[in-house]
């Protein structure tokens, strides 16, 4: 890459604007923003694009996009500085200026990592934040997409039911995750039972590589392309956007939601459900959520089984498919309500039915604490085996824990398991993703929920996958392990690679390779490249 040179008084412009704010900043922390300023052109660019610590505005952008109080600590390591580009250029540039001064790059779009890695980091490190790459083109003519990294997948929701009922993007559940971090990992929803995970309806790409080049698809090549398509984020280059196809869905869609708790058999009904579920026909999506509740004797507690579900369909055909399949479940009429495609990303996302609008707002939930880990189940838990994960729901920590447990199947049985990274295909009765939760005032006792949470894993270790223990790397769980930052091994990096890519880890070991040799971009969970450098201590 080859830059021409500015003069120097947009530099000179951020040393006024940092020595006003009282910053100490030492060498290269002055040489990247030196490298960067010269860059960006002038002083209105750089204020709109450059946050470095003290600057009035640090705080609330770094914040924004944390979904996980866990890591907005004031012992949370922060970056030296936050970049929200404009425009490709500054992301080229960001990137080249990292490079040349030694600070590590996390690149965040929606900020849902839940193990906090698109913003936090234990060495000098920069964020490169997509809150501005947000744009969506929907053609319904052709019926694809492209989507910017940083749009939330409410945001793609709301542009495609801007025009038109009866298309749809098979993605995840909660509308302020990011594309950039979700699509990279996989990524699945109430449609996937349909049309498999958002990867596998990933037409094209736009990427910027370690040396800036700008790829899509074709330029990029076949291994790459499949590699950003669930390998995991922060790891072959910075993605800016997607092409997706979209898919289509009827006008009208029927959800559904019974609750059982375990005086009402949540136990037996479950674990009827593990025979069935996986086998329903793929234009049904169903859930079930375990949590403690109140119970109907009053200040006592009990473990609730919410089973929730989409039909792509009417209502009279639910009840009859659930009437024949699955009689235990009791489905009534009263459960279950026909609406919009859109309609039902609100009833899914836990949001209002009101306004479609409230997609667009990213603060319209709490953010609170969290701690996430994930199973794959190929035989169904004997009786004895769910009533002790019950139980284990009753606990103090698990006041606002919760197992979410999607139905596998349909779609996902026809896709090769090599087909994409994301191996976890036929053969899988339901995921199963534990996440305990507490409030940010809570965290100085993280400990204990987090321990609970190991509990619970450990106690599963019967029940789910082997050789590997399966796993989600969308749910990324540090537990697993972790890459050195001065040198990443293949050996260390296999023992989590094989649980979330299986057989896939060595031939993404092998695209890193190829296209980051030095292994630029790295995070905990990065894929490493085969002879991975070393690197001097605090780079
Ligand atoms: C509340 C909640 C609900 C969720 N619901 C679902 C669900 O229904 N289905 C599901 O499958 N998953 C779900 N997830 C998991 C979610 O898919 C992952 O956490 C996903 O990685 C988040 O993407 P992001 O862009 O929001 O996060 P970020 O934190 O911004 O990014 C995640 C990772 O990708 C990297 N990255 C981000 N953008 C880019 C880019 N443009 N180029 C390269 N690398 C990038 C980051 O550095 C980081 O390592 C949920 C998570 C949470 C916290
Ligand atoms: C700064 O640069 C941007 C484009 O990079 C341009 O649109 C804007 O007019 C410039 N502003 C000034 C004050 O020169
Ligand atoms: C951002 O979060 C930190 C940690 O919770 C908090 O101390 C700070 O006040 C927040 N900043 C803003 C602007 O909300
Ligand atoms: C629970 O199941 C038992 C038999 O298995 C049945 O007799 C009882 O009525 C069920 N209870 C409820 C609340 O459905
Ligand atoms: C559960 O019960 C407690 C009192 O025991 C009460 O404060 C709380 O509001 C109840 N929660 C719900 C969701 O009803």
């Amino acid at each position: 890459m080859k830059f021409p040179q500015f003069s120097m008084l947009p530099f000179l412009m951020v040393v006024v604007m940092l020595s006003l704010s009282g910053t100490t900043l030492s060498h290269p922390h002055w040489d990247f923003l030196h490298c960067l300023s010269l860059r960006l052109a002038n002083y209105s660019t750089i204020s709109k694009v450059i946050y470095v610590q003290n600057n009035p505005s640090y705080s609330s952008v770094l914040n924004a996009s944390i979904h996980n109080t866990r890591f907005s600590t004031p012992a949370t390591p922060k970056p030296f500085a936050i970049i929200t580009p404009l425009k490709t250029s500054h992301v080229r540039s960001t990137l080249y200026c990292s490079k040349k001064h030694g600070f590590q790059l996390r690149i965040r779009s929606g900020g849902h990592d839940v193990e906090g890695l698109s913003y936090v980091s234990e060495v000098p490190f920069v964020i490169l934040d997509l809150l501005n790459f947000r744009a969506i083109k929907v053609d319904t003519k052709n019926e694809v997409a492209w989507v910017q990294s940083g749009a939330t997948l409410g945001e793609l929701y709301y542009a495609i039911a801007a025009k038109t009922n009866t298309l749809a993007f098979p993605a995840g559940m909660c509308h302020t995750v990011g594309a950039g971090g979700h699509f990279s990992g996989g990524g699945y929803g109430t449609l996937f039972r349909k049309y498999g995970l958002a990867a596998d309806n990933i037409i094209d790409a736009r990427m910027i590589d370690v040396n800036g080049r700008i790829l899509d698809r074709k330029s990029m090549g076949e291994d790459v392309f499949w590699a950003i398509r669930g390998g995991g984020g922060n790891t072959f280059g910075i993605v800016l956007a997607w092409k997706i196809k979209l898919v289509p869905v009827p006008a009208v869609v029927t959800v559904f939601t019974v609750n059982k708790n375990l005086e009402q058999n949540a136990t037996k009904i479950f674990h009827r459900w593990q025979y069935i579920a996986h086998k329903l026909p793929d234009d049904l999506f169903m859930n079930v959520w375990i949590t403690k509740v109140n119970s109907s004797q009053v200040g006592m507690k009990t473990v609730q089984a919410t089973f929730r579900g989409m039909l792509l369909g009417g209502v009279d055909e639910l009840i009859t498919l659930i009437q024949d399949k699955f009689p235990e479940l009791g489905l009534a009429e009263e459960n279950c309500n026909e609406m919009s495609w859109i309609e039902s990303v609100l009833y899914f996302g836990g949001l209002p039915l009101q306004s479609v609008d409230i997609l667009l707002d990213k603060n319209a939930l709490p953010t609170l604490s969290l701690k996430a880990k994930s199973d794959y189940v190929k035989e169904p838990i004997p009786e004895s085996g769910i009533e002790g994960l019950m139980s284990m729901f009753l606990e103090e920590e698990a006041d606002n824990a919760v197992a979410m447990i999607p139905a596998f199947g349909g779609k996902m049985d026809d896709i090769p398991e090599n087909e994409l990274p994301y191996p976890h295909r036929a053969g899988n009765l339901f995921e199963a993703t534990y996440i305990v939760q507490w409030t940010k005032e809570e965290n100085a006792e993280s400990g204990k929920y987090i321990s609970w949470s190991r509990r619970l894993y450990s106690y599963m270790t019967p029940y789910v996958s082997k050789s590997p223990r399966e796993a989600y790397v969308n749910y990324r769980d540090l537990d697993l392990g972790i890459n050195n930052n001065d040198y990443t091994s293949y050996e260390q990096a296999s023992i989590w690679g094989f649980k979330y890519f299986k057989n896939n880890f060595k031939r993404l070991v092998q695209v890193k390779t190829k296209v980051d040799p030095m292994n630029f971009f790295r995070n905990e969970q990065s894929i490493p490249p085969l002879l991975s450098p070393w690197k001097k201590k605090g780079n």
